[in-house]
């Protein structure tokens, strides 16, 4: 992981580096094919919510972020693709877990990655909701609590 990045916490309310936020979630929609919501969804979610990312020094650039709602259901977690695997994913979810005393989250059945990752930072699977995805997939309601 590099040292020359910038963390940031945002309450609901505050809107700060959407723009650079956006852009990381389109990114992953093109490369994926997942996040399809709009641009006024995403607003009213990263607004509403509250945010945890790691950013460029400059802020130009958004290296990765979540977005939690306020009972700690993990809407939306982002890496830059050619920043992953360096911890950064990991860092993000060690700053949200000492806001919330349990996270929850669903990620696709298809998304290997994820759940590999979701399962070596110890959450542990709920059940899997049947065609929770708008495409069919499963997905798998996952929690972590310490
Ligand atoms: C999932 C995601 C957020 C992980 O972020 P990341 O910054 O790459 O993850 P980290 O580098 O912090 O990984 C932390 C640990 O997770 C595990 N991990 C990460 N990638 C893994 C992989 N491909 N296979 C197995 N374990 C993996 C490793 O144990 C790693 O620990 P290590 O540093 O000792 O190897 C990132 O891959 C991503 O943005 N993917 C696209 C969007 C997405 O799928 N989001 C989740 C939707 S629910």
């Amino acid at each position: 992981m590099g040292t020359r990045f910038r963390k940031v916490s945002l309450s609901p309310g505050q809107s700060d580096y959407i723009d650079q936020a956006w852009v990381l979630k389109q990114e992953i929609r093109e490369e994926s094919g997942i996040f399809h919501y709009d641009r006024e969804f995403f607003e009213d979610l990263y607004t509403d919510e509250f945010v945890y990312a790691c950013l460029s020094p400059d802020v130009g650039d958004m290296i990765g972020f979540t977005i939690i709602r306020a009972r700690g259901y993990m809407s939306l977690l982002a890496v830059k693709a050619e920043k992953r695997g360096n911890g950064y994913g990991q860092s993000i979810l060690e700053d949200s877990v000492k806001h919330f005393e349990e996270i929850e989250c669903h990620v696709r059945e298809t998304n290997t990655r994820a759940i590999s990752f979701y399962k070596d930072f110890g959450f542990e699977l709920v059940d899997i909701d049947k065609h929770y995805y708008d495409n069919g997939d499963d997905g798998l309601h996952l929690k972590y609590d310490e």
